[in-house]
This record gives structure tokens, sequence and C-alpha cells, in this order.
């Protein structure tokens, strides 16, 4: 349906300042309101609900070589947002369709349709396809089913476990009859994934002296799967307890992200060798494919009451800044949001 209001519009947007030397910082963004031009025949306007932050969005704010090209200075930010169709010319989108893009960062964008998802939101809470249902949670699954081919009676450790990735890795294992070990930064985040998450053992990589040695206690047994989200001292204790012909599923290595000199840590990866382990990494992007399976797995997890989620939602899009950063304070439990605005006109 084609609908007319082809005025200018004015939006604002979050634009990289300069590359973050080591962590991000608040002047490494600023604000800025643009003025949209009219959208031409064939192209849709959206005005943005709901952005996420992730961490892959730290390695696209350096410049040279990556799986995603990086961030220009100067220019907004991108990454998964959900909004509503203001105005279309596009046979595809009628005003009101809400829907799935990755232009974060910003009030409104034009497009003409490509790659832009509608969304059925009477199936969950809109936000949640930028969450569990969406990119964060179809990583978890990719990772399991396809990556390390989980199998009832394993014994699985992940990291960052009450993260967006992690919370989902976490409950999904359990669902299938796994023994699960996570590793959080603060007790709130513990709490959560012993009494609402069910998982059977966590440690809290922040007050622990020596984090293979509790490794170890926790899963006397050895691990099967690794699912890694942090790198560092976390992979290096969990090569320490692997048990041989395990998988080490390479999620993200969050501890190096903003890490100046090398990380110093794995020092036993020799061990990889005599314990015949597998360590794969993966993109998401690159199962799309899988994407209807993943969506009828989880929405039967759902049904069946075994999967939850968390979402930390900062209001304001000035606000996203501080919501990216504390994705490396550890603010969020489950998935950070930044929540633009309400209904849409
Ligand atoms: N391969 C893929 O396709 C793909 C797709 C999506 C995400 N990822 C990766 O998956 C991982 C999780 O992403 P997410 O979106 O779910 O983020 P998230 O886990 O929701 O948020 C990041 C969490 O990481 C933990 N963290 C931050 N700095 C840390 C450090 N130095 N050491 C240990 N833990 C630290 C914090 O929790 P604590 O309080 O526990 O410290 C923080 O809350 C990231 O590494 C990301 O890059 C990969």
């Amino acid at each position: 349906m084609t609908t007319t209001i082809s005025q200018v519009i004015k939006s604002k947007q979050i634009e990289l300042v300069s590359r973050p030397e080591g962590k991000p910082g608040k002047s490494n963004f600023t604000a800025n309101t643009v003025v949209l031009s009219p959208i031409a025949d064939g192209e849709i306007l959206v005005r943005n609900q709901w952005m996420s932050v992730d961490p892959y969005m730290r390695g696209r704010m350096k410049e040279g070589d990556s799986y995603v090209s990086p961030f220009q200075i100067g220019e907004p930010l991108e990454g998964g947002c959900i909004g509503k169709v203001v105005e279309s010319r596009n046979d595809r989108f009628s005003k009101g369709d809400q829907v799935l893009g990755n232009l974060g960062w910003r009030e409104y964008w034009k497009s003409n349709g490509e790659g832009v998802q509608k969304l059925d939101p009477d199936v969950a809470p809109i936000q949640s396809y930028l969450g569990a249902l969406g990119m964060t949670g179809m990583t978890a699954w990719v990772g399991l089913k396809r990556i390390a081919n989980l199998s009832p009676g394993n014994t699985v450790f992940v990291s960052a476990a009450s993260g967006a990735v992690g919370s989902m890795v976490a409950q999904i294992a359990k669902a299938n009859a796994c023994k699960v070990v996570g590793s959080a930064g603060k007790s709130e985040k513990i709490q959560w994934l012993r009494d609402k998450a069910g998982i059977d053992a966590v440690i809290n990589y922040k007050t622990t002296d020596n984090l293979s040695d509790e490794l170890g206690k926790l899963a006397p047994d050895g691990i099967d799967i690794y699912f890694d989200n942090v790198g560092g001292d976390h992979l290096e204790a969990a090569i320490d307890h692997m048990n041989d012909f395990g998988c080490i599923v390479c999620c993200g290595m969050i501890s190096t992200y903003n890490a100046i000199e090398p990380p110093s840590a794995p020092r036993n990866l020799f061990k990889v060798i005599g314990k015949r382990l597998r360590m794969q990494g993966f993109i998401v992007r690159d199962h799309m494919a899988d994407h209807d399976e993943f969506v009828r797995d989880l929405s039967a997890l759902i049904r069946s009451n075994k999967i939850v989620w968390e979402e930390t939602i900062t209001e304001g899009l000035e606000n996203a800044p501080n919501a990216f950063i504390g994705l490396f304070e550890g603010d969020n439990l489950g998935k950070s949001l930044v929540h633009i605005q309400g209904e849409a006109s």
C-alpha cells in the first residue's frame, strides 16, 4: 500500500567521532541531527523504536580488515534495530508494519526494503527479535547445535553466562539434558543463573582466586563443550579441564576487545593437541539458511517454559553510547537494548 507524507524529516543520530584506544568512552560518540529527503518510489521510511548494542560493534570501531566493515568517523553507527514504517512507497510494506533492520543508532531511516524483515508483534514482545528470537538467540543455538553437536549428558561450560548469548546457551544446554557450568561477574547475575536459568553451578570470576581450580571443582568429570564468549583466562581455564575430543566453540572473546597489548592467555594452547580438541570459530550470519529451524526449536522451548530471558533497557537514543560502554563493565543482565521511543506515529 502506498501512503504519502513526503516531507523532509529531522532525524537524530549517534555518530562516531574518534576511534577508541582501549575502553570506549562517551567522547568517542556525538549526537547530531540530520535532515532526510522525502522517500522515493520503492522506498519506506522507518521510525526506530528499539536498537541493539553488541560487543562486535567494538571491532567495527577499529580500522582495518575484519569480517564486517569498520564504522566511519563522522558517520552514524549501525546495528540491529526495530521500527515502525511511517511512510511507504513500496508494495511489500504498509504504514504501521513493524520491521527489523540494521540501521540502529538513529531515529529514522529510509530503505528500498532489501534485507528488511517484517515482524509479527503477536508472537512475542517486539524487542525480543533483537534478543532471544533474534541474532543473539540464534548465535547460542548455532554454536551448540551446528558447531558443538550438543548431545544429552554433555558437560557444558559457558562464559559471560548471564549475557544475551550466554543465557540462551546455558538454557538450551539444560533443556537438552546437559550439565551446565557458567561464569559471570556479579552476585545478582549468579543468583539469576541459579534460580531462573536453573544451571548447575556458577563461578563469580571476579571474586575467584583461581579460575582454573574453581572450574575443576565444579566440573570434576571434565568439560565436553566450552562455549567461549570471553577468551583470555577463561579460555585457558577451560582448556585445562576439557575432556579428550571435546569442542571449544569460539563465539567471542570480549576480554580482548579493548586490549592494547596482545592477551597473555591462553598459555596452555599446546594441550589442544594431547586432548585432541576441536576449536571452531563461527559467525552467526553464515547460518541464516537454518533460521527457520532455529525459530521452530526455540519457540518450542519457550512454549514449554524451558527458556526465560532478561533485558537491560536503556531509555533514549542519546544514551546508546552508555549502553554500549556498559557491555564492557558488565552492566547488563541478559540482552542490552536501547528503547528509542514508544508508539511511533
Ligand atoms: N560469533 C558470532 O556470530 C557472535 C554473535 C553475537 C555475539 N558474539 C559474541 O558473543 C559474546 C557475548 O555477546 P552478547 O551480545 O551476548 O554480550 P553480553 O554477554 O550480553 O554482554 C557482555 C558481557 O560480557 C561480560 N564481560 C565484559 N567484559 C568482560 C571481561 N573482560 N571478562 C569477562 N567477561 C566480560 C560482562 O558480563 P560479566 O558481568 O559476566 O562480566 C558483560 O555483561 C561476545 O564475545 C560477542 O562478541 C558472537
